[in-house]
């Protein structure tokens, strides 16, 4: 497996373009299923888990053709609704599939996606809304098999506001007969993202973003080319960088609506930040002060997917902070890790408890999950001496060329590749 071999104490200087975001791409990718014409997806990032589902897609018949940077979909001969334990096993975002498989086929097969390196991932919310869709489901030996030729529109109360199972529903319910409404449905910006793209396609979807998403259901969705939003997390990883390595960073291809709580903690952590359009610019020039509390919360709180990334950054501030993860049990399983270096951390009751120190140490270390991975990467950066992140695996999921990216800005960053 890979490793990022990493020579810290670099400031971060320059300029770097953001990629689309994973998590509006893949259900983005599960939603082409539903449309028998051509749909182009611009700006498509090489992340991993980009590419398995492209993978997912295929083995389902869809074509999927890239173009430098673009990806042709073509579902017309799509013609099979079952997705092996294999294929599911590497990309947990499989189950995305589930909503879109029923909305073509009425029927659906897919292998339950497990627990994952961050929790153990449920997906009762998705099932109970598909239930109150009409579709009868099963599970045995490890798979969901559903029969979706009752599929109608109905009402749906989310017990919490999953994105998964938001993203699902909408996909099951645009092709069905019928007004569906979800209330209390998730109101991330990939989701408003899914909804444009559906709509671009034909599709009646209205209040992403709001307490209600109500959709009317259509007989036919045509082909359509869509640009996916910026990815956030990618972005405020970069803003993270910057305020814990010093130095000045202009980051393009941003939303900065969709972070404004990490611009905020940034902030107040002594950053300077100015943010424009579609662009932000952030410096920083001493030690951050700690931001005393944050917790993980649903859009627009605090995302999970930066809690590692914001504890790395906590480790090597001035004073004393509580990081509270709300969503995934085990979001903690890079502290250890971080331990290694030099860092002073506790956990208790899904809290952790960091008291900054001057300098963190370089060292060996693993990554275990993707956000977990890059705030390693994160840490190696600013830390004393040579870190080595193993298994970037993991990193590799959710950002593309991380350690060339990150050279052009003055890193000293380097992977070094298993041979096989
Ligand atoms: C998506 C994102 C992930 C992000 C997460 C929360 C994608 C591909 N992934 O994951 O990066 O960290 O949102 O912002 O978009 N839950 C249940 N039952 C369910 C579904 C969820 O109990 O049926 C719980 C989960 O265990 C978790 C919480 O709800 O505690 C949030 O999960 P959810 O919003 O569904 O996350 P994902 O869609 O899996």
């Amino acid at each position: 497996m890979d490793k990022f071999i990493i020579v810290g104490g670099n400031k971060l200087e320059g300029e770097i373009e953001v990629e689309s975001a994973k998590n509006a791409y893949l259900p983005i990718l599960s939603a082409c299923l539903l449309c028998e014409e051509e749909v182009v997806l611009k700006k498509c990032p090489m992340f991993e888990d980009i590419k398995n589902m492209c993978d997912i897609l295929t083995s389902l018949g869809v074509k999927v053709e890239r173009f430098e940077d673009e990806l042709h979909i073509n579902a017309k001969c799509a013609n099979n609704f079952f997705i092996s334990q294999n294929l599911s096993k590497k990309l947990r975002s499989s189950i995305f599939t589930l909503g879109s498989l029923l909305g073509r086929f009425k029927q659906a097969k897919v292998a339950y996606p497990g627990g994952c390196e961050i929790g153990l991932r449920p997906i009762d919310l998705h099932l109970k809304g598909l239930r109150a869709l009409g579709v009868k489901i099963k599970e045995f030996h490890g798979y969901i098999s559903c029969d979706g030729s009752g599929l109608c529109g109905a009402d749906i109360y989310l017990d919490f506001p999953s994105v998964g199972a938001t993203e699902n529903l909408i996909m099951a319910a645009v092709l069905a007969k019928g007004v569906t409404t979800i209330f209390n449905p998730a109101k991330e910006p990939e989701i408003e993202d899914l909804q444009n793209f559906l709509n671009k396609m034909g599709a009646k979807v209205c209040g992403a973003g709001t307490n209600s998403i109500k959709i009317v259901g259509v007989k036919k969705l045509y082909g359509c080319t869509h640009t996916p939003i910026p990815d956030r997390i990618i972005a405020g990883t970069y803003l993270i960088a910057c305020a814990m390595c010093g130095g000045k960073m202009l980051i393009k291809n941003t939303i900065s609506n969709h972070f404004s709580i990490l611009i905020n903690k940034l902030q107040n952590s002594g950053c300077k930040i100015k943010q424009f359009n579609d662009k932000i610019y952030i410096e920083s020039t001493k030690r951050p002060k700690s931001i005393n509390f944050v917790k993980t919360m649903p859009y627009p709180g605090f995302p999970t997917d930066l809690q590692s990334q914001i504890l790395c950054m906590q480790t090597i501030s001035k004073g004393y902070s509580q990081i509270q993860e709300n969503l995934f049990e085990t979001r903690f399983k890079f502290v250890p890790e971080l331990l290694k270096m030099g860092a002073n951390i506790t956990i208790k009751n899904q809290i952790a408890y960091v008291l900054g120190v001057k300098k963190l140490f370089g060292a060996e270390v693993y990554a275990k999950d993707l956000r977990g991975g890059v705030a390693l990467v994160l840490a190696g950066l600013c830390a004393e001496g040579y870190t080595t992140v193993c298994d970037v695996y993991h990193i590799d999921r959710g950002y593309e060329n991380l350690e060339k990216k990150l050279s052009l800005l003055g890193a000293n960053i380097k992977r070094e590749r298993e041979l096989k």
